[in-house]
Protein backbone atom coordinates (compact mmCIF):
# COMPACT_ATOMS: atom_id res chain seq x y z
CA UNK A 1 0.00 0.00 0.00
CA UNK A 2 2.81 2.46 0.81
CA UNK A 3 4.05 1.69 -2.66
CA UNK A 4 0.95 2.39 -4.24
CA UNK A 5 0.87 5.82 -2.39
CA UNK A 6 4.04 6.68 -3.93
CA UNK A 7 3.20 5.59 -7.36
CA UNK A 8 0.44 7.65 -7.14
CA UNK A 9 1.99 10.30 -5.55
CA UNK A 10 4.63 10.63 -7.98
CA UNK A 11 1.97 10.75 -10.82
CA UNK A 12 0.82 13.70 -9.18
CA UNK A 13 3.79 15.55 -8.77
CA UNK A 14 4.93 14.65 -12.37
CA UNK A 15 1.73 16.19 -13.39
CA UNK A 16 1.74 19.36 -11.59
CA UNK A 17 5.80 19.32 -12.77
CA UNK A 18 4.17 19.34 -16.31
CA UNK A 19 0.87 20.72 -16.44
CA UNK A 20 1.70 23.89 -18.02
CA UNK A 21 1.66 21.90 -21.45
CA UNK A 22 -1.09 22.34 -23.40
CA UNK A 23 -3.67 19.84 -23.98
CA UNK A 24 -3.99 20.28 -27.44
CA UNK A 25 -0.58 19.71 -28.28
CA UNK A 26 -0.93 16.60 -26.35
CA UNK A 27 -3.41 15.53 -28.61
CA UNK A 28 -1.58 15.92 -31.56
CA UNK A 29 1.29 13.69 -30.46
CA UNK A 30 -1.54 11.18 -29.10
CA UNK A 31 -2.85 11.37 -32.57
CA UNK A 32 0.43 11.55 -34.59
CA UNK A 33 2.03 8.48 -32.66
CA UNK A 34 -0.63 6.15 -32.45
CA UNK A 35 -0.72 3.37 -35.16
CA UNK A 36 -4.51 3.64 -35.07
CA UNK A 37 -6.46 5.80 -37.71
CA UNK A 38 -5.23 8.77 -38.53
CA UNK A 39 -6.97 10.27 -41.12
CA UNK A 40 -9.24 13.31 -39.31
CA UNK A 41 -10.64 15.72 -41.57
CA UNK A 42 -9.31 19.21 -40.89
CA UNK A 43 -12.35 19.92 -39.71
CA UNK A 44 -12.85 17.68 -36.64
CA UNK A 45 -9.01 19.07 -36.08
CA UNK A 46 -10.36 22.21 -35.65
CA UNK A 47 -13.22 21.31 -33.40
CA UNK A 48 -10.50 19.65 -31.19
CA UNK A 49 -9.16 23.00 -30.73
CA UNK A 50 -11.98 25.56 -30.56
CA UNK A 51 -13.58 26.26 -27.18
CA UNK A 52 -17.57 25.73 -26.39
CA UNK A 53 -18.81 29.32 -27.68
CA UNK A 54 -16.31 29.20 -30.38
CA UNK A 55 -17.87 25.84 -31.33
CA UNK A 56 -21.21 26.51 -31.11
CA UNK A 57 -21.19 29.41 -33.26
CA UNK A 58 -19.40 27.61 -35.71
CA UNK A 59 -22.28 25.60 -35.86
CA UNK A 60 -24.42 28.59 -36.53
CA UNK A 61 -25.94 28.22 -33.05
CA UNK A 62 -26.45 30.87 -31.17
CA UNK A 63 -24.20 31.40 -27.83
CA UNK A 64 -24.28 33.20 -24.79
CA UNK A 65 -22.16 33.29 -22.16
CA UNK A 66 -23.03 34.11 -18.97
CA UNK A 67 -20.90 34.81 -15.54
CA UNK A 68 -22.16 33.13 -12.05
CA UNK A 69 -20.11 34.05 -8.93
CA UNK A 70 -20.84 31.78 -5.77
CA UNK A 71 -21.87 32.98 -2.12
CA UNK A 72 -17.79 31.49 -1.60
CA UNK A 73 -16.13 33.46 -4.25
CA UNK A 74 -16.01 30.81 -7.01
CA UNK A 75 -16.41 31.83 -10.56
CA UNK A 76 -18.80 29.76 -13.13
CA UNK A 77 -18.88 29.99 -16.83
CA UNK A 78 -22.55 28.84 -18.15
CA UNK A 79 -22.97 28.55 -21.73
CA UNK A 80 -26.79 28.94 -22.70
CA UNK A 81 -28.45 28.02 -26.42
CA UNK A 82 -31.58 30.12 -26.36
CA UNK A 83 -32.93 28.63 -29.56
CA UNK A 84 -32.46 26.62 -32.06
CA UNK A 85 -31.07 27.41 -35.57
CA UNK A 86 -34.17 29.39 -36.41
CA UNK A 87 -35.27 31.53 -33.67
CA UNK A 88 -39.27 31.81 -34.98
CA UNK A 89 -39.36 27.99 -34.31
CA UNK A 90 -41.03 27.86 -31.11
CA UNK A 91 -43.02 24.82 -31.10
CA UNK A 92 -45.30 25.78 -27.81
CA UNK A 93 -45.37 29.50 -27.67
CA UNK A 94 -42.73 29.91 -24.67
CA UNK A 95 -39.04 27.96 -23.98
CA UNK A 96 -39.30 25.78 -21.16
CA UNK A 97 -35.38 26.05 -19.38
CA UNK A 98 -33.63 22.64 -19.41
CA UNK A 99 -30.59 22.96 -17.63
CA UNK A 100 -27.71 20.16 -18.36
CA UNK A 101 -24.61 19.31 -15.76
CA UNK A 102 -21.83 17.52 -16.60
CA UNK A 103 -19.65 14.51 -15.39
CA UNK A 104 -16.26 14.09 -13.68
CA UNK A 105 -13.71 15.65 -15.53
CA UNK A 106 -16.00 16.74 -18.04
CA UNK A 107 -17.35 19.93 -18.87
CA UNK A 108 -20.44 22.09 -20.97
CA UNK A 109 -18.85 20.72 -24.22
CA UNK A 110 -19.50 17.24 -23.08
CA UNK A 111 -23.41 18.36 -24.69
CA UNK A 112 -22.37 19.94 -27.40
CA UNK A 113 -19.24 18.10 -29.27
CA UNK A 114 -20.76 15.53 -31.14
CA UNK A 115 -22.12 18.26 -33.39
CA UNK A 116 -25.68 19.55 -34.82
CA UNK A 117 -28.07 16.04 -35.04
CA UNK A 118 -26.33 14.26 -32.35
CA UNK A 119 -25.24 15.92 -29.44
CA UNK A 120 -27.93 16.62 -26.95
CA UNK A 121 -27.67 20.42 -26.39
CA UNK A 122 -28.04 21.18 -30.25
CA UNK A 123 -31.79 18.33 -30.47
CA UNK A 124 -33.09 20.08 -27.17
CA UNK A 125 -32.53 23.81 -28.65
CA UNK A 126 -34.29 22.27 -32.16
CA UNK A 127 -37.01 20.82 -29.88
CA UNK A 128 -38.13 23.95 -28.60
CA UNK A 129 -36.03 24.42 -25.10
CA UNK A 130 -33.74 27.05 -23.98
CA UNK A 131 -30.76 25.38 -22.88
CA UNK A 132 -27.85 26.23 -20.20
CA UNK A 133 -25.24 24.21 -19.53
CA UNK A 134 -23.08 24.34 -16.47
CA UNK A 135 -19.72 24.54 -15.10
CA UNK A 136 -18.47 23.17 -11.80
CA UNK A 137 -15.84 25.09 -9.99
CA UNK A 138 -12.39 24.33 -11.00
CA UNK A 139 -13.12 23.21 -14.14
CA UNK A 140 -11.35 24.41 -17.86
CA UNK A 141 -14.30 27.02 -17.48
CA UNK A 142 -14.32 27.97 -14.01
CA UNK A 143 -11.00 27.85 -12.59
CA UNK A 144 -11.73 31.46 -11.47
CA UNK A 145 -11.96 33.07 -7.76
CA UNK A 146 -12.43 36.67 -6.41
CA UNK A 147 -9.53 36.01 -4.37
CA UNK A 148 -8.00 32.24 -4.58
CA UNK A 149 -5.39 31.41 -7.35
CA UNK A 150 -5.96 28.27 -8.73
CA UNK A 151 -2.18 27.74 -9.67
CA UNK A 152 -0.34 29.32 -6.32
CA UNK A 153 2.45 27.29 -5.62
CA UNK A 154 2.22 25.49 -2.22
CA UNK A 155 -1.73 26.58 -1.91
CA UNK A 156 -4.42 24.88 -2.35
CA UNK A 157 -6.81 26.91 -1.05
CA UNK A 158 -8.66 27.16 -4.28
CA UNK A 159 -8.95 23.53 -4.81
CA UNK A 160 -10.27 22.42 -1.55
CA UNK A 161 -13.56 21.32 -2.61
CA UNK A 162 -15.52 18.39 -3.67
CA UNK A 163 -18.69 17.47 -5.49
CA UNK A 164 -20.11 17.98 -1.83
CA UNK A 165 -19.62 22.18 -2.87
CA UNK A 166 -20.00 21.62 -6.47
CA UNK A 167 -24.09 20.62 -5.24
CA UNK A 168 -24.68 22.45 -2.17
CA UNK A 169 -22.88 25.74 -3.69
CA UNK A 170 -22.43 25.65 -7.08
CA UNK A 171 -25.90 24.16 -8.69
CA UNK A 172 -27.97 26.45 -6.19
CA UNK A 173 -26.06 29.66 -7.60
CA UNK A 174 -26.44 28.77 -10.87
CA UNK A 175 -29.78 27.42 -10.64
CA UNK A 176 -31.12 30.82 -8.86
CA UNK A 177 -29.28 32.71 -11.84
CA UNK A 178 -31.21 31.33 -14.46
CA UNK A 179 -34.50 31.21 -12.97
CA UNK A 180 -33.54 35.14 -11.93
CA UNK A 181 -32.59 35.81 -15.53
CA UNK A 182 -35.18 34.50 -17.60
CA UNK A 183 -38.23 34.95 -15.11
CA UNK A 184 -39.27 31.59 -14.61
CA UNK A 185 -39.58 29.77 -11.54
CA UNK A 186 -39.03 26.08 -12.06
CA UNK A 187 -36.61 24.25 -14.87
CA UNK A 188 -35.44 20.38 -15.86
CA UNK A 189 -32.30 19.33 -14.96
CA UNK A 190 -30.22 16.57 -16.78
CA UNK A 191 -27.17 15.57 -15.22
CA UNK A 192 -24.48 13.01 -16.17
CA UNK A 193 -22.56 10.89 -13.56
CA UNK A 194 -20.81 13.51 -11.34
CA UNK A 195 -23.88 15.92 -12.65
CA UNK A 196 -26.25 13.94 -10.70
CA UNK A 197 -24.58 13.07 -7.49
CA UNK A 198 -24.06 17.10 -7.37
CA UNK A 199 -27.91 17.08 -7.52
CA UNK A 200 -28.55 14.58 -5.40
CA UNK A 201 -25.95 16.51 -2.97
CA UNK A 202 -27.95 19.60 -3.23
CA UNK A 203 -31.52 18.22 -2.87
CA UNK A 204 -30.79 16.47 0.13
CA UNK A 205 -29.00 19.22 1.90
CA UNK A 206 -31.02 22.47 0.82
CA UNK A 207 -34.61 20.56 0.10
CA UNK A 208 -35.89 24.02 -0.85
CA UNK A 209 -34.35 23.21 -4.35
CA UNK A 210 -37.05 20.94 -4.87
CA UNK A 211 -39.38 23.16 -5.89
CA UNK A 212 -37.57 24.78 -8.25
CA UNK A 213 -37.61 21.24 -10.59
CA UNK A 214 -40.02 20.16 -13.19
CA UNK A 215 -38.25 17.05 -13.95
CA UNK A 216 -34.83 15.72 -13.17
CA UNK A 217 -33.10 13.04 -15.61
CA UNK A 218 -30.32 11.83 -13.91
CA UNK A 219 -28.03 9.72 -16.71
CA UNK A 220 -25.52 7.24 -14.94
CA UNK A 221 -26.71 8.09 -11.74
CA UNK A 222 -24.00 8.01 -9.22
CA UNK A 223 -24.88 8.14 -5.01
CA UNK A 224 -23.56 4.99 -3.87
CA UNK A 225 -20.66 3.47 -5.37
CA UNK A 226 -20.46 0.28 -3.55
CA UNK A 227 -20.28 -2.33 -6.75
CA UNK A 228 -18.59 0.12 -8.68
CA UNK A 229 -16.18 -1.83 -11.28
CA UNK A 230 -14.20 1.18 -12.28
CA UNK A 231 -10.59 0.43 -12.38
CA UNK A 232 -8.83 3.59 -11.65
CA UNK A 233 -11.44 4.07 -9.05
CA UNK A 234 -10.91 0.64 -7.47
CA UNK A 235 -7.69 1.36 -7.44
CA UNK A 236 -7.46 4.78 -5.99
CA UNK A 237 -10.41 3.77 -3.19
CA UNK A 238 -8.57 2.40 -0.39
CA UNK A 239 -5.83 4.85 -0.55
CA UNK A 240 -7.95 7.86 -1.06
CA UNK A 241 -7.62 9.62 2.15
CA UNK A 242 -3.79 9.40 1.76
CA UNK A 243 -3.29 10.98 -1.90
CA UNK A 244 -5.48 13.64 -0.56
CA UNK A 245 -3.27 14.33 2.16
CA UNK A 246 -0.19 14.01 1.01
CA UNK A 247 -0.98 15.88 -2.20
CA UNK A 248 -2.44 18.58 -0.05
CA UNK A 249 1.26 18.75 1.80
CA UNK A 250 3.07 19.27 -1.09
CA UNK A 251 0.81 21.60 -2.69
CA UNK A 252 -1.20 20.09 -5.59
CA UNK A 253 -5.15 20.29 -5.01
CA UNK A 254 -5.58 20.14 -9.11
CA UNK A 255 -6.45 16.61 -10.71
CA UNK A 256 -5.51 17.25 -14.06
CA UNK A 257 -4.40 14.66 -15.93
CA UNK A 258 -1.80 15.12 -19.16
CA UNK A 259 0.93 13.03 -20.45
CA UNK A 260 2.69 11.81 -17.69
CA UNK A 261 -0.28 10.38 -15.47
CA UNK A 262 -1.60 8.63 -18.80
CA UNK A 263 1.36 6.98 -19.16
CA UNK A 264 1.95 6.22 -15.80
CA UNK A 265 -2.23 5.00 -15.52
CA UNK A 266 -1.64 3.19 -18.77
CA UNK A 267 0.82 1.13 -17.86
CA UNK A 268 -0.19 0.20 -14.82
CA UNK A 269 -3.92 -0.53 -15.90
CA UNK A 270 -3.81 -1.09 -19.86
CA UNK A 271 -2.98 -4.21 -20.80
CA UNK A 272 -1.39 -5.06 -24.41
CA UNK A 273 -4.55 -6.63 -26.08
CA UNK A 274 -6.69 -3.72 -25.43
CA UNK A 275 -6.76 -2.76 -28.89
CA UNK A 276 -7.28 0.95 -28.52
CA UNK A 277 -4.06 1.64 -26.95
CA UNK A 278 -4.38 5.70 -27.40
CA UNK A 279 -7.81 5.79 -26.11
CA UNK A 280 -6.77 3.53 -23.20
CA UNK A 281 -3.92 6.15 -22.19
CA UNK A 282 -6.59 8.75 -21.66
CA UNK A 283 -7.85 9.09 -17.84
CA UNK A 284 -11.63 9.18 -18.97
CA UNK A 285 -11.12 5.65 -20.43
CA UNK A 286 -9.05 4.77 -17.66
CA UNK A 287 -12.22 5.71 -15.49
CA UNK A 288 -14.20 3.23 -17.39
CA UNK A 289 -17.54 3.09 -18.94
CA UNK A 290 -17.49 2.99 -22.57
CA UNK A 291 -17.90 0.61 -25.22
CA UNK A 292 -16.17 -0.16 -28.62
CA UNK A 293 -19.73 -0.47 -31.04
CA UNK A 294 -20.92 2.56 -29.16
CA UNK A 295 -18.00 4.77 -30.03
CA UNK A 296 -17.70 6.65 -32.74
CA UNK A 297 -13.89 6.79 -32.85
CA UNK A 298 -13.74 9.57 -35.43
CA UNK A 299 -14.44 11.75 -33.01
CA UNK A 300 -11.80 10.83 -30.38
CA UNK A 301 -9.58 13.74 -31.73
CA UNK A 302 -12.03 16.02 -30.79
CA UNK A 303 -13.24 14.39 -27.38
CA UNK A 304 -9.37 14.43 -25.76
CA UNK A 305 -9.36 18.21 -27.09
CA UNK A 306 -11.84 18.79 -24.54
CA UNK A 307 -11.61 16.11 -22.00
CA UNK A 308 -9.96 15.74 -19.52
CA UNK A 309 -11.17 19.32 -18.52
CA UNK A 310 -10.03 19.29 -15.11
CA UNK A 311 -11.10 18.33 -11.44
CA UNK A 312 -9.67 18.67 -7.42
CA UNK A 313 -7.88 15.58 -6.65
CA UNK A 314 -10.83 15.78 -3.69
CA UNK A 315 -13.44 15.16 -5.94
CA UNK A 316 -11.56 11.96 -6.42
CA UNK A 317 -11.10 11.09 -3.05
CA UNK A 318 -14.76 11.80 -1.88
CA UNK A 319 -15.85 9.38 -4.71
CA UNK A 320 -13.17 6.67 -2.95
CA UNK A 321 -14.69 7.39 0.26
CA UNK A 322 -18.41 6.61 -0.99
CA UNK A 323 -16.35 3.25 -2.38
CA UNK A 324 -15.01 2.56 0.67
CA UNK A 325 -17.15 2.87 3.17
CA UNK A 326 -20.17 2.11 1.04
CA UNK A 327 -22.44 4.90 2.30
CA UNK A 328 -23.37 8.28 0.75
CA UNK A 329 -22.15 10.94 3.15
CA UNK A 330 -20.27 14.51 3.29
CA UNK A 331 -16.41 14.73 2.51
CA UNK A 332 -14.77 12.92 5.66
CA UNK A 333 -12.18 15.36 6.95
CA UNK A 334 -10.98 13.12 9.37
CA UNK A 335 -12.39 13.11 13.01
CA UNK A 336 -10.68 16.56 14.48
CA UNK A 337 -12.45 18.57 11.47
CA UNK A 338 -15.29 16.68 10.97
CA UNK A 339 -16.34 17.14 14.90
CA UNK A 340 -16.12 21.36 13.96
CA UNK A 341 -17.48 20.57 10.47
CA UNK A 342 -20.64 18.38 11.21
CA UNK A 343 -20.59 18.08 15.10
CA UNK A 344 -20.23 14.53 14.52
CA UNK A 345 -16.97 11.99 14.12
CA UNK A 346 -18.54 10.54 11.12
CA UNK A 347 -19.38 12.47 8.24
CA UNK A 348 -23.14 12.82 7.93
CA UNK A 349 -25.36 10.86 5.20
CA UNK A 350 -26.88 12.63 2.43
CA UNK A 351 -30.68 12.23 3.12
CA UNK A 352 -32.30 11.11 0.02
CA UNK A 353 -35.58 10.76 1.24
CA UNK A 354 -35.40 15.05 1.31
CA UNK A 355 -35.40 14.56 -2.85
CA UNK A 356 -38.87 14.99 -3.40
CA UNK A 357 -39.00 16.48 -6.83
CA UNK A 358 -39.57 13.95 -9.78
CA UNK A 359 -36.61 12.02 -10.56
CA UNK A 360 -36.15 9.84 -13.55
CA UNK A 361 -33.22 7.48 -13.00
CA UNK A 362 -31.86 6.46 -16.42
CA UNK A 363 -29.37 3.57 -15.83
CA UNK A 364 -27.88 0.82 -18.28
CA UNK A 365 -26.94 -2.77 -17.46
CA UNK A 366 -23.11 -2.97 -18.07
CA UNK A 367 -22.60 0.52 -16.67
CA UNK A 368 -19.51 0.04 -14.23
CA UNK A 369 -19.94 3.22 -12.34
CA UNK A 370 -23.73 3.05 -11.81
CA UNK A 371 -23.81 -0.30 -11.08
CA UNK A 372 -27.54 -1.38 -11.27
CA UNK A 373 -27.20 -2.80 -7.47
CA UNK A 374 -26.29 0.72 -6.55
CA UNK A 375 -28.68 2.52 -9.04
CA UNK A 376 -31.60 0.02 -6.92
CA UNK A 377 -30.24 1.12 -3.45
CA UNK A 378 -30.85 5.05 -4.31
CA UNK A 379 -33.58 4.03 -6.67
CA UNK A 380 -35.65 2.70 -2.98
CA UNK A 381 -34.40 5.36 -0.95
CA UNK A 382 -35.46 8.52 -3.09
CA UNK A 383 -38.09 10.17 -2.27
CA UNK A 384 -39.84 10.27 -6.01
CA UNK A 385 -37.91 8.05 -8.16
CA UNK A 386 -38.65 6.55 -11.16
CA UNK A 387 -36.25 3.74 -13.25
CA UNK A 388 -35.82 3.72 -16.36
CA UNK A 389 -33.49 1.48 -18.23
CA UNK A 390 -31.73 1.80 -21.71
CA UNK A 391 -32.58 -0.63 -23.91
CA UNK A 392 -29.49 -2.15 -24.85
CA UNK A 393 -27.47 -4.35 -23.13
CA UNK A 394 -23.91 -3.20 -23.95
CA UNK A 395 -24.84 0.55 -23.37
CA UNK A 396 -22.13 2.32 -20.60
CA UNK A 397 -21.22 5.15 -18.65
CA UNK A 398 -19.62 7.47 -21.36
CA UNK A 399 -22.47 6.09 -24.03
CA UNK A 400 -24.86 8.17 -22.12
CA UNK A 401 -23.25 11.36 -23.48
CA UNK A 402 -21.10 10.24 -26.96
CA UNK A 403 -22.46 6.99 -27.69
CA UNK A 404 -23.60 6.53 -31.44
CA UNK A 405 -27.12 5.47 -30.63
CA UNK A 406 -27.62 7.83 -27.33
CA UNK A 407 -30.38 9.92 -29.28
CA UNK A 408 -32.54 7.15 -30.20
CA UNK A 409 -32.23 5.02 -26.67
CA UNK A 410 -31.96 7.91 -24.90
CA UNK A 411 -32.61 11.57 -25.43
CA UNK A 412 -35.96 10.95 -27.51
CA UNK A 413 -37.68 9.43 -24.75
CA UNK A 414 -36.17 12.16 -22.13
CA UNK A 415 -37.65 14.71 -24.32
CA UNK A 416 -41.03 12.78 -24.24
CA UNK A 417 -41.08 12.69 -20.65
CA UNK A 418 -40.03 16.42 -20.01
CA UNK A 419 -43.31 17.03 -22.43
CA UNK A 420 -45.14 14.77 -20.39
CA UNK A 421 -44.52 16.27 -17.03
CA UNK A 422 -44.64 19.91 -18.33
CA UNK A 423 -47.39 21.40 -20.40
CA UNK A 424 -45.05 24.22 -21.90
CA UNK A 425 -42.79 22.08 -23.14
C1 LIG B 1 -18.93 9.49 -36.69
O1 LIG B 1 -18.56 10.85 -36.74
C2 LIG B 1 -18.38 11.34 -38.05
C3 LIG B 1 -17.86 12.76 -37.94
O2 LIG B 1 -18.73 13.59 -37.24
C4 LIG B 1 -19.68 11.26 -38.81
O3 LIG B 1 -19.51 11.74 -40.14
C5 LIG B 1 -20.17 9.82 -38.82
O4 LIG B 1 -21.43 9.74 -39.43
C6 LIG B 1 -20.24 9.27 -37.41
N1 LIG B 1 -20.56 7.85 -37.45
C7 LIG B 1 -21.62 7.32 -36.86
C8 LIG B 1 -21.76 5.85 -36.97
O5 LIG B 1 -22.43 8.00 -36.24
Amino acid sequence: MLRLTFTVLYALCALAAARQSPQAEYIEELVQTSNFDTRFSDDLHEDARLDVPELVRKYNYPLEVHSVTTSDGYILEMHRIPHGRDASNTPNGKRPIVFLMHGLLSSSADWILMGPGNAFAYILAEAGFDVWMGNARGNYYSRKHLSLNPDALLNTAFWEFSWDEIGNIDLPSMIDYVLEYTGNDKLHYIGHSQGTTAFFVMCSLRPEYNEKIISMHAFAPVAYMAHNRSPLFNYLAPNAKDIETIASLIGIGEFLPNNNIMTWAGEAICSDEVIYQPICSSIMFLIGGWNVEQFNKTMLPVILGHTPAGASVRQFAHYGQSIDDKGFRRYDHGVLKNLRVYRSIKPPNYDLSNIVAPVFLHYSDKDPLAHVNDVDRLFVELGAGIKIRVPMTSFSHLDFIWGIDAKTLLYERVINLMRAVDPQA
